[in-house]
């Protein structure tokens, strides 16, 4: 074959290559949502929202209200919680709610009982872990991995992973016994390794690869449990009060879109279309060049923080 054929044939398979990929990924923010699979008619379905009290969880509490669910609001604060129930209960007077309290940075062996308080003749067919943050380290989340103290670290790892992880376990045989059934597990384009929020980070690493093994095992038994993890970039919420941004969506506007990617067929996906953007530079760069792009972002907000926490302070 000729020399010049060949890069002829090498351009045309990669142009093919770019083109499938390309229009695969317009198709995952442009196809209608299977969310209705999980909400029959007449059924009463029932979703189960962690950390709702506030931001993304808020923003989901809300739409699902509006797709047609029933909500369980698990949050910290009872009193913050009966007031969204109100807010909610006068939106869509025909949408129930509970209130589930339990702190997720104090798990302990009590989380089984959260299964009895839901009962076994209600019909939970999705749970959205979404709790998380760093607002327990509030007023600046930037920290060295040293200058933790134990029980911040454990309250970081706590709130983003490990209530996550059980009350997934807890809830999935209502789950099952429910088919089919959603699960969504939130998570943060900071996963691919940002300075100063390390223990954060890792538990962001930690959804994805919970999701991901989950929805395998779901596969392997034949269950019809869909399971999605979900990488979300900034969104203004309680813990980023950023003000929106093409870049940066509000809480409701983020719970929408992950909602609409359900059924989407990934194992996991940037709930966002403006997300899925930045992570272009993801697909051009190497993962080192995207961390060095976020540390200059990362580390002018750390020392902007430091600077009025010092000016307050005098
Ligand atoms: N916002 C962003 O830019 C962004 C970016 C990437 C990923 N995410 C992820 O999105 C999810 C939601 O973040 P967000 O920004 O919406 O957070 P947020 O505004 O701080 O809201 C967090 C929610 O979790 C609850 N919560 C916090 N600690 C808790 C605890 N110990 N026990 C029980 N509930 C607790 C809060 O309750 P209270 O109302 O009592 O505080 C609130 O309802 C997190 O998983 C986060 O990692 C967010």
């Amino acid at each position: 074959m000729e020399v010049p054929k060949i890069f002829m044939y090498i351009g045309l398979a990669t142009s093919v290559l770019i083109l499938t990929r390309l229009v695969k990924t317009v198709y995952i923010y442009i196809r209608p949502s299977s969310l209705s699979r999980y909400c029959k008619d007449g059924d009463e379905p029932w979703a189960f929202v962690t950390g709702a009290s506030d931001g993304i969880g808020l923003g989901f509490a809300q739409e699902l209200c509006a797709r047609g669910f029933n909500v369980f609001l698990h949050g910290r604060n009872l009193e913050k919680l009966r007031r969204i129930q109100e807010t909610l209960r006068q939106e869509y007077p025909t949408r129930q709610t509970r209130t589930i309290v339990y702190d997720a940075s104090q798990i302990s062996a009590s989380i089984d009982d959260i299964a009895s308080q839901i009962g076994e003749t209600t019909r939970l067919t999705v749970l959205i872990n979404n709790v998380g943050g760093m607002g327990m380290m509030m007023p600046c989340p930037y920290i060295n991995l040293q200058d933790f103290t134990f029980e911040d670290m454990q309250s970081v790892l706590n709130v983003n992973a490990t209530f996550s992880a059980h009350i997934t376990r807890v809830l999935l045989p209502l789950l099952l016994k429910n088919q089919p059934g959603l699960i969504i597990n939130i998570s943060s384009t900071t996963k691919f390794g940002m300075p100063w929020l390390t223990p954060y980070v890792a538990t962001k690493a930690f959804a994805i690869g919970f999701s991901d093994a989950l929805s395998a095992e779901m596969r392997a038994d034949k269950h019809d449990v869909e399971v999605l993890g979900v990488i979300v970039g900034s969104v203004q919420s309680a813990s980023n009060p950023a003000t929106t941004s093409f870049f940066t969506p509000s809480s409701r506007a983020m719970a929408s879109a992950v909602l609409d990617r359900v059924g989407c067929g990934e194992l996991s996906v940037w709930g966002h279309w403006a997300h899925r953007l930045q992570g272009i530079a993801l697909d051009v760069l190497s993962q080192k060049m995207f961390q060095s792009i976020a540390t200059t972002q990362l580390r002018r907000l750390r020392l902007e923080i430091l600077d009025q926490e010092e000016k307050k302070s005098k």
